[in-house]
């Protein structure tokens, strides 16, 4: 028998969860008692309905995670928590856990990741809490969290548990008169299964393998070292018969090999190359926990994940989970709308949120949202309540298999019919905080002042007038919460759009967002950079970027 010792301990300034959980530096949590507090404050912040309760925990496979794993489980026995469903190893993507937590209807779960940032002792690691809906807590209970944390005196632990995460089954633990149960499970078998219910296997299968009438299909999906490698294993290779150089770099790596585990352009240009010189007709990347996706085709072709989520609404009634109906669409405020098009000839409800995946939930769980994505390549749909990397890949070749059609030609054939929405993001990663502070809040004074609605703005050959300036707050119309400054946004008279935020997932210093997005109803197959140059330079130049940032060009373009 274990018995509970209650450690004494002083509250960090900081355990603020950011965009999606709490981020920093390793060495941050390697502090004394710095993740037993945190820990300690999601179990305060449950406190009703802790004791007695089962919770999921696993993460991405970076440095830390399987000792954090560890203190979880020390710490929740410590806390009357009667069951752990823990991925062996330590091991459970995003969108797993998610699916875990609402198939098995436990409490919530804790996820050990920093999504896309790098991994290893000088890199990033975090902790977020999802709920019983699977989701991420809504600000509410990040709210609480941090509350707790900053008042904090002691944590409670079974330091003698020695729990093997090695080993799938169940272990039982006595702690003082109650009785605490650890299952570790296999990471992938109910993640899986449930693919298999959503997609048509066979179907996609015989994409890959080619018929009669279709040479094979071929494929490349890059895990990069994250903690997708051995759901793409299982899927792929297992259940859809895929040869074994299909998929790439499918181990978990605790500093993913090294990578930046962010499928995009920049950091994904391992399997950009790959498919640009090699013989593919599909790839697709995941970041370090699962949950984004980068879309491409033959030659490289470049999905941007906004103009992903509006193919996909357009066809989404191949997928069966939903030939039951769709219910309305969504998408972050600054992803390109695109996707608006297809609600409106769907006859859809149509929402626009805050960016971050916690803004769906609700509206998923109302039964009023079937699909929704995020510019920052973050796509899903109400199957769980995160977005869903592998997911959104089965769903463009399940998509592919029906259409008949390369992926450059279906986007282009979407783009005849709904026109394009030309868009592109800026990343300027890491810079220093107080002045890019104080550029965001000059911009929003001088966008707020009286005449700047309204006035012109000359720039290359284009003229833009201001229909719309502010700052984005949203009520959410389900619980009518209220969240404010989620962005600074631009509207021209043309419809077209720039809108300026900084990062909420980044762990040092600022990183600052622009994003741009304009409509053309005809000219589709322009070039995204040129097409949008002269309102990227009046972007640059409103909020004099180049200034306040001391960047001459950002870090990362997409
Ligand atoms: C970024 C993305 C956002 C996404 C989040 C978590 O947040 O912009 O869309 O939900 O990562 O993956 P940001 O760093 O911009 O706050
Ligand atoms: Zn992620």
């Amino acid at each position: 028998m274990s018995g509970v010792v209650t450690v004494n301990t002083n509250p960090y300034e900081g355990q603020k969860p950011g965009t999606s959980g709490l981020r920093k530096k390793v060495k941050v949590f390697l502090q004394e008692n710095y993740t037993e507090n945190f820990v300690q404050s999601i179990l305060d912040a449950n406190k009703d309905a802790i004791v007695g309760s089962t919770l999921v925990v696993g993460g991405d496979g970076r440095y830390l995670v399987k000792e954090v794993v560890d203190k979880i489980i020390k710490i929740s026995a410590g806390n009357g928590v009667a069951k752990l469903m823990v991925g062996q190893n330590g091991i459970l993507s995003t969108p797993a856990v998610s699916h875990l937590i609402r198939k098995y209807k436990t409490i919530g779960g804790i996820i050990l990741t920093a999504s896309h940032n790098p991994g290893g002792i000088n890199n990033d690691f975090g902790i977020k809490f999802n709920c019983a809906n699977g989701g991420p807590a809504p600000d509410g209970t990040t709210n609480r969290i941090y509350d707790i944390s900053t008042t904090i005196k002691q944590y409670k632990i079974v330091p003698d548990i020695a729990c093997d995460i090695t080993k799938v089954g169940v272990q039982k633990f006595k702690v003082e008169d109650r009785e605490f149960v650890v299952e570790i499970i296999d990471p992938v078998q109910d993640y899986v299964d449930y693919m298999k219910e959503i997609f048509d296997f066979p179907k996609i299968k015989s994409l890959l393998q080619g018929s009669d009438q279709r040479p094979p299909f071929k494929i490349l999906i890059d895990s990069m070292n994250g903690v997708t490698g051995p759901y793409v294993r299982r899927v792929f290779i297992t259940e859809l018969g895929a040869s074994e150089g299909s998929v790439t770099r499918t181990t978990p790596l605790e500093d993913f090999g090294g990578a930046h585990p962010d499928p995009n352009l920049t950091y994904a240009a391992d399997l950009v190359n790959a498919v640009k010189n090699g013989d593919y007709d599909f790839g697709a990347a995941f970041d370090g926990d699962g949950d984004r996706n980068m879309i491409i085709g033959r030659d490289a072709f470049f999905v941007t994940p906004s103009d992903s989520l509006a193919v996909l609404a357009n066809h989404l009634h191949h997928i069966p989970y939903f030939r039951g109906g769709v219910r309305g669409l969504a998408r972050s405020m600054p992803t390109a709308a695109a996707v608006d098009r297809v609600a409106q000839a769907m006859g859809l409800e149509m929402f626009q949120v805050p960016t971050g995946w916690k803004y769906f939930g609700n509206l998923m769980d109302a039964g009023r949202l079937s699909l929704c994505g995020e510019e920052s390549f973050g796509t899903g749909s109400d199957h769980v309540r995160e977005k869903d990397g592998l997911w959104a890949a089965l769903a463009w070749l399940s998509v592919l298999a029906v259409a008949g059609k390369s992926v450059r030609e279906l986007l282009e054939q979407h783009w005849r019919q709904f026109g394009r929405n030309y868009f592109t993001r800026y990343d300027y990663e890491e810079c220093p905080s107080d002045p890019c502070n104080e550029m965001m809040s000059e911009l929003e004074r001088r966008m707020t002042s009286p005449g700047f609605v309204g006035s012109t703005h000359k720039s290359g050959d284009k003229t833009y007038t201001v229909e719309v300036a502010d700052n984005f707050s949203y009520m959410d119309p389900v619980d009518r919460s209220v969240a404010m400054k989620q962005g600074l946004r631009i509207v021209f008279t043309d419809g077209s759009r720039v809108v300026y935020r900084l990062s909420g997932t980044g762990s040092s210093g600022a990183t600052v967002r622009l994003y741009i997005d304009s409509y053309e109803a005809k000219d589709v197959l322009g070039d995204a950079q040129v097409m949008l140059k002269p309102l990227v330079d009046l972007a640059l130049e409103l909020a004099q970027l180049r200034k306040y940032t001391g960047r001459d060009a950002p870090t990362v373009i997409t």
